[in-house]
């Protein structure tokens, strides 16, 4: 067929749905108006190990109001069946919830009170009184008591611990990062309402049919028992990416009452009833020859994991073993049982957090060895990816460098620390690498064109922020031929057509190549209806000469003879069009697929305050086609935002006496506001990754948050010949 004219594809639209959030009108998880719901509020441990010895529920079933207080005590045994499906860890098994008197971690659920109002259910959730034998937790992980071994990840070429040895030049450097928190806008939440034996969940999620799927589990009922509706979520970071317990206290809470249950997470809550990303140490050992040529790399990492799950996140090796060329690799990953819940996903998951200390470290070499940090990263670039032997489909990180290094004028830096001052201000200059592989998943996407000339793509995605509403829209009109006005896409309900996990970056490409399938597959139809019309100006026209555009199919050589959707469809008593557009990923890839980008930055730091102060960041970007540039900046930015606050603010800090959160609110948790964030750009290489998948793109959510906090240190040693190696930076640490 001939390709279609492309008008909503790279423009810089305004989000769709931008009217529908400004004015209050998008509904979010709890905003479901549904009738006769009654609300649920959890009761958290205070301790982080041992048994629950009495729950005293007296004075709480006294209030007027209040309907029930379910606990281990009194809760219905759930099937809590394996799910296969789960991205979540493969080894140990979730928190059953209300299903015996053990405690985990500080803040595990052990009770939901159900009262008529949520005010009611907060106070009587005060009331209960909980007794427990407690036991003293290890929750450091510099400090971890015996609890379970899991088994550690591996990687090895070479014999990197020889070639370390004999290194011309070494570095052995340790970095840390601190526990970080999602903190989305919006706090998670659930309602859940049973119809018989049928449950249907409005909930925060970030994967639609997998929080289907996980409750079907849970609850031992088939799939189809479960609908899950989730058509706005404000903000998830990875953190809304599986069920956490309080969808299953939500559906329990509302079997049990026999009325639909409203569970809203606290912002409190949110530090302990959901993950987060754990804190991480690396140990690392770099080599390299006189002239930077890389010899070897020894990475020993560890993580906080809970003692029922172990959370691991590959990612965390791949900075090591395939962003540069280095003959010896040599890494160890290891997860240390601590009594805590368990981590997660969370924004460039692994990559972002393995890239800080290789990058980093990257950038301490390139200072030992006396050359330029972008050199050094050019006379390491691999052929291929050296971790599995696969050419690069397109990996133009050097593109990166030049076009970085040009717009933010690199070249006017001198590379001596502590070299340039404005007032009080030590200035510096820093840049890093980013790498985020692809990830294929199969997609499915209804459409339908009405009558009308009007169409509904519809698929079972979310849209946590990146503008999903807008972006599918935009590849769709182009699909069809319809302006963007006449194109309706809907998202976020289990009975639509199965999609991945909205996150990894997977969601334009993959569910947008079911979008695109299913458009292009539509097209044809018509085009063919029209074509073997004998009323039709386009009857016996070579259907692969036919394209449509403002919603009129007519030859591409000859516009003049043509007509439109609505004329074909009602002549041909049509009210409608419809078919399941399909994505289905080649089982194994001819090449390594990854999106590329490379972070500049400029920082200010006082250090008689300890203050730093970021003041411009440009980040330039290889990820293949970019459906929506506006769409794509507010990515760019806000990934932007996440390594700053990474590098400079965020911290969740624990009393590691008795495994409490001391900052578990947006206060004491410090993220970026607009004060700190004077200056960010941009910029897109042009291009399309066809190794990708069909519509050539490879994704931008995750490797815009890659490289960020390695640059922004960078800059800061360049600043003030401080290298900081422990995130977030403190003032003390700058004294
Ligand atoms: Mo992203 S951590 O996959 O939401």
């Amino acid at each position: 067929m001939s390709p279609q004219p492309q008008a909503a594809v790279g423009a810089p639209l305004s989000r769709v749905d931008g009217r529908l959030k400004v004015t209050g009108k998008a509904t979010y998880a709890a905003e479901h108006d549904i009738k006769g719901v009654v609300h649920a509020v959890v009761v958290d441990s205070t301790v982080a190990r041992g048994r629950i010895t009495g729950i005293d529920t007296r004075a709480a079933l006294a209030q007027p109001g209040v309907l029930k207080v379910i606990s281990h005590l009194n809760a219905p045994k759930l099937a809590y069946r394996d799910n296969p499906a789960s991205i979540d860890p493969l080894e140990g098994d979730r928190l059953h919830v209300f299903q015996d008197d053990q405690v985990h971690f500080h803040g595990q659920p052990i009770a939901v009170v159900v009262a008529t109002t949520l005010e009611t259910a907060q106070h009587a959730a005060s009331l209960v009184k909980v007794s427990y034998d407690a036991q003293p937790p290890s929750t450091d992980m510099a400090d971890p008591a015996d609890r379970p071994d899991w088994k550690p990840i591996t990687y090895a070429r070479g014999d990197a611990d020889k070639a370390l040895d004999s290194a011309a030049v070494r570095l052995d450097v340790t970095y840390r990062m601190g526990r970080n928190h999602h903190n989305p806008m919006e706090p998670h939440a659930t309602i859940a309402r049973w119809d018989g034996d049928k449950l249907t969940l409005w909930d925060k999620t970030q994967w639609v049919p997998g929080t289907q799927v996980e409750l079907a589990a849970v609850f031992g009922i088939p799939q189809e028992s479960v609908r899950v509706i989730s058509p706005f979520v404000g903000g998830g970071f990875g953190g809304a990416i599986r069920s956490w317990p309080h969808v299953t206290i939500a559906a329990v809470a509302a079997r049990e009452t026999g009325r639909p249950v409203k569970l809203v997470l606290s912002r409190k809550q949110l530090y302990f009833g959901v993950g987060y990303r754990p804190t991480y140490e690396f140990r690392l050992g770099l080599g390299s020859d006189r002239r930077g040529r890389l010899t070897a790399m020894v990475n020993d990492v560890t993580a906080e994991t809970s003692t029922y799950e172990n959370f691991v996140e590959e990612g965390i090796l791949a900075p090591g073993n395939m962003f540069y060329s280095t003959p010896n690799v040599r890494q160890e990953y290891r997860t240390v049982s601590l009594d805590v819940n368990t981590p997660c996903w969370m924004r460039g998951p692994g990559y972002a957090t393995g890239s800080f200390a290789v990058e980093s470290a990257m950038d301490e070499l390139a200072h030992e060895l006396g050359i330029d940090p972008i050199e050094l990263r050019r006379r390491n670039e691999p052929a291929e990816d050296e971790s599995n032997g696969l050419p690069f489909s397109t990996r133009r990180l050097r593109e990166c460098y030049t076009t970085g290094a040009r717009e933010f004028g690199w070249h006017r830096r001198n590379p001596k620390p502590r070299s340039t001052r404005d007032g009080d201000w030590l200035i510096g200059t820093g840049m890093a690498a980013g790498v985020y592989h692809h990830l294929y998943w199969a997609a499915q996407a209804s459409v339908r064109l009405n009558a009308d000339g009007t169409a509904l793509v519809e698929a079972a995605t979310s849209d946590m922020g990146p503008g999903t509403y807008t972006s599918q829209s935009q590849l769709a009109a182009d699909a069809l031929g319809l302006t963007i006005r006449n194109v309706t896409f809907r998202l976020g309900d289990s009975r639509m057509p199965v999609t991945p996990p909205h996150g990894g970056s997977m969601t334009m490409a993959n569910v947008g190549s079911a979008v695109q399938d299913g458009c292009d597959k539509l097209r044809k139809q018509a085009i063919e209806l029209a074509v073997e019309d004998e009323d039709s100006p386009l009857y016996g026209a070579d259907a692969d000469t036919v394209v449509v555009r403002g919603g009129r199919l007519y030859v591409k050589d000859n516009p003049a003879r043509g007509e439109t959707y609505q004329r074909l469809l009602a002549r041909n008593n049509r009210t409608h069009l419809e078919v399941l557009g399909s994505y289905t990923p080649e089982e194994s890839h001819r090449a390594s697929v990854h999106s590329y980008g490379a972070v500049f930055t400029e920082v200010a730091v006082d250090a008689r305050l300890g203050l730093v102060r970021m003041r411009r960041m440009l980040g330039v970007y290889d990820v293949g086609r970019v459906i929506s540039p506006k769409l794509a900046d507010s990515q760019a930015l806000g990934g932007m935002v996440g390594g700053i606050g990474q590098a400079l603010l965020e911290h969740t800090v624990m009393d590691q006496r008795d495994g409490r959160i001391v900052n578990a609110d947006l206060a004491n948790y410090l993220v970026p506001v607009n004060a700190d964030i004077p200056d960010l750009k941009a910029i897109y290489l042009d291009g399309e990754d066809h190794e990708a998948d069909p519509i050539g793109v490879k994704g931008i959510g995750e490797v815009v948050q890659l490289g960020v906090a390695a640059a922004l240190t960078n800059a800061v040693f360049h600043a003030t010949g401080r290298r900081i190696r422990d995130l977030p930076i403190t003032a003390e640490a700058l004294l």
